[in-house]
């Protein structure tokens, strides 16, 4: 998943445009380039790297002139180097253009231009729409785009500029998300907001079809027919110091660090002690919609999805509907099967993941009503959605998600209480859970104050090849995300397991080298935890036990312990997975690891 921006007004674009890849760098960073339009004509400057090598570049060769596009790639068609970074060239140099996404069809179409002459020269998919563009009839840019766009399978976000047609961006968005940006005398277009905040605050998102036309005097969005479409330009609330470090050494740090605010955020005017129940008001689900659910789907990837299997815990309990979670790229593709009474919910942070918003999408046309539980306002999960729940924790820039599956956990929670109150769940119990709800940012930071503790957890164990975590019940889930975070940033193999399922298979692993994380706060299956312990001990396993506070007698068992606040059970993971989030990055930083940057990865994955 790439980041483009472009930027056409009267100021130099070079340094407007480096500044937005650098903000974009979370969504790829293997390579990145820029086309700068002045009286040279397209001038275009690639490479493999980082953003800030493209800077360097800069610095000894400067393009200078008021309009260009530029991109920082994540690769999925052809190698990441120098010459498969974007821009993308027609034969002619005239064209150059800059895409997110993934062009399906693109094989046929090269192999049908190749046979009537253009020259490729790089491995991507993208370079095909170059030369489409390149051979396709029509007056403007637009017209030529609109046309070449006509054979085009996949999906794409994409700005081009023609030198022929110097001072004009002209934008494509079909699945990939692609914003404008409304200045004075000046617009700019960016994969996300994060890119153009320093400048404006007025952002236009455009739809899957749009077309977009920008010039330094004025914007307009027409269709693929050319008729003018109607655009809400929409504010973007959230500033600037949300977006930088804040004297962290990382963003991924400064994440965790923020979840008492995070945590406090997502509650925010929506706990009803009085009434023991949650306000979710944009849920667009009445009491008399509520009635009918007769099955909960889940449909996520990655975090979200393990968000989704506490949330599963929490909504059973609550309120006695049956609910399943499914990987949302499975999902997608499976028969859908069109019950009455289904809910699917779709929860991702970036609100853009193309898996879930397809499953999404596919629910949707099955006849299930669908919410979405996102963290990035105005994505294209959150504008399609019958209704949802915003996370409001802020833009989380760091790769590996952390504040947003608390608040995820938390919103999930509040979810299960307006419908367990909706269908049965009585006062009392629903004004212990707001309560607890309540108390949570404050045990957040006290769950916080135990990274010195961690830290020298990580220093015991950041030469270890391999890591298994085990929990159960609600906290099964904290066991995979312990996983999937250490995996993430410090590529140490790790795997989550049911406790009990140890031993059926993982406890063949065990030996003095395996360290062995078990997420066992004191619940209702907590004794059963104890007893997967002593089979680890059994077997020279090295224990790291996070439990409860208060909670004495893993002594004997664990290597080392850390006790979590308590609470109640179905909010424990809030808890519980923390210090998981704080031992994956200080065994990621203790490893040298680019923490905010991990390898192959990307935040926002808007391809398939
Ligand atoms: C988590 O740390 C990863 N970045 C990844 O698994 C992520 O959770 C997944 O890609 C889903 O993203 P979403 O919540 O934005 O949909």
């Amino acid at each position: 998943m790439c980041g483009i921006i472009g930027y056409v007004g009267t100021r130099d674009a070079a340094p407007i445009l480096l500044e937005g890849l650098r903000r974009l760098e979370y969504r790829g960073y293997d390579s990145a380039g820029v086309a700068i339009q002045n009286g040279a004509g397209l001038q275009v400057l690639k490479l493999a790297g980082r953003v800030h090598v493209l800077k360097e570049r800069l610095g000894h060769q400067p393009l200078h002139g008021t309009s260009g596009i530029a991109h920082t790639r994540w690769a999925t068609h052809g190698a990441p180097t120098g010459r498969n970074a974007h821009p993308h060239r027609d034969c002619t140099g005239d064209i150059a253009l800059v895409h997110n996404g993934i062009i399906e069809n693109a094989d046929a179409l090269r192999a049908a231009l190749e046979r009537q002459g253009h020259r490729f020269t790089t491995e991507t998919d993208t370079e095909t729409l170059a030369h489409l563009i390149e051979d396709a009839a029509g007056a403007t840019l637009e017209d030529r785009v609109i046309a070449a766009l006509a054979h085009v399978e996949g999906t794409y976000g994409l700005a081009v500029m023609s030198a022929a047609q110097p001072g004009k961006i002209v934008v494509a968005r079909q699945g990939s998300p692609v914003l404008l940006g409304i200045g004075e005398n000046e617009f700019f277009v960016a994969s996300d907001a994060s890119a153009v905040l320093e400048y404006t605050r007025s952002v236009v998102y455009l739809d899957d079809g749009d077309i977009a036309v920008l010039t330094p005097t004025e914007y307009h969005v027409i269709d693929s027919d050319s008729h003018v479409q109607l655009r809400e330009v929409d504010d973007v609330t959230w500033d600037l110091a949300a977006i930088e470090l804040g004297g962290y050494p990382h963003f991924m740090l400064k994440e965790i660090m923020e979840q008492p605010d995070t945590v406090r955020a997502t509650l925010r005017g929506r706990l009803l002690f009085e009434h023991g129940t949650a306000r979710l008001n944009g849920l667009n689900l009445p009491p008399e919609a509520c009635a009918e659910i007769r099955r909960i789907v889940v449909v996520a990837c990655g975090t979200s999805w393990h968000s989704g299997l506490v949330g599963r815990h929490v909504i059973e309990d609550l309120t006695g509907i049956p609910v399943q979670v499914e990987y949302a790229s499975e999902y997608r593709y499976r028969r859908q099967l069109a019950l009455p009474g289904t809910l699917t919910i779709a929860i991702s942070q970036s609100g853009e993941t193309a898996d879930t918003l397809e499953a999404m999408r596919a629910a949707r046309a099955a006849g299930s009503r669908v919410l979405g539980i996102v963290n990035v306002v105005g994505s294209t999960i959150a504008r399609e959605a019958d209704g949802g729940i915003y996370l409001h924790a802020g833009p989380e820039i760091g790769v590996a998600s952390t504040k947003a599956f608390t608040s995820q956990i938390v919103a999930l929670v509040m979810l299960g209480l307006y419908l367990g109150r909706q269908r049965g769940l009585d006062e009392e119990q629903g004004r212990e859970i707001v309560c607890r709800l309540a108390q949570l940012p404050q045990l957040v930071s006290r769950t916080l104050a135990l990274e010195p503790q961690v830290k020298a957890l990580a220093e015991r164990y950041a030469d270890k090849p391999n890591f298994l975590y085990l929990g159960r019940g609600v906290n099964f889930p904290v066991a995979l995300e312990g996983a999937l975070k250490l995996k993430e940033i410090s590529y140490i193999h790790a795997e989550g397991y049911p406790a009990a399922e140890m031993k059926h298979g993982p406890i063949a692993l065990i030996d003095a080298n395996m360290p062995v994380v078990f997420v066992a706060p004191k619940d209702d299956v907590y004794q059963k935890v104890v007893s997967n312990m002593q089979e680890v001990k059994a077997r020279g396993g090295r224990i790291i036990a996070f439990t409860s506070e208060g909670n004495g007698d893993l002594s004997a068992l664990a290597d080392q312990q850390l006790r979590v606040p308590a609470t109640l059970p179905l909010l424990s993971p809030v808890l519980t997975s923390i210090p998981l989030q704080l031992l994956a990055y200080h065994i990621a930083v203790l490893r040298g690891c680019d923490v905010d940057r991990p390898r192959n990865l990307a935040k926002s994955v808007t391809v398939e």
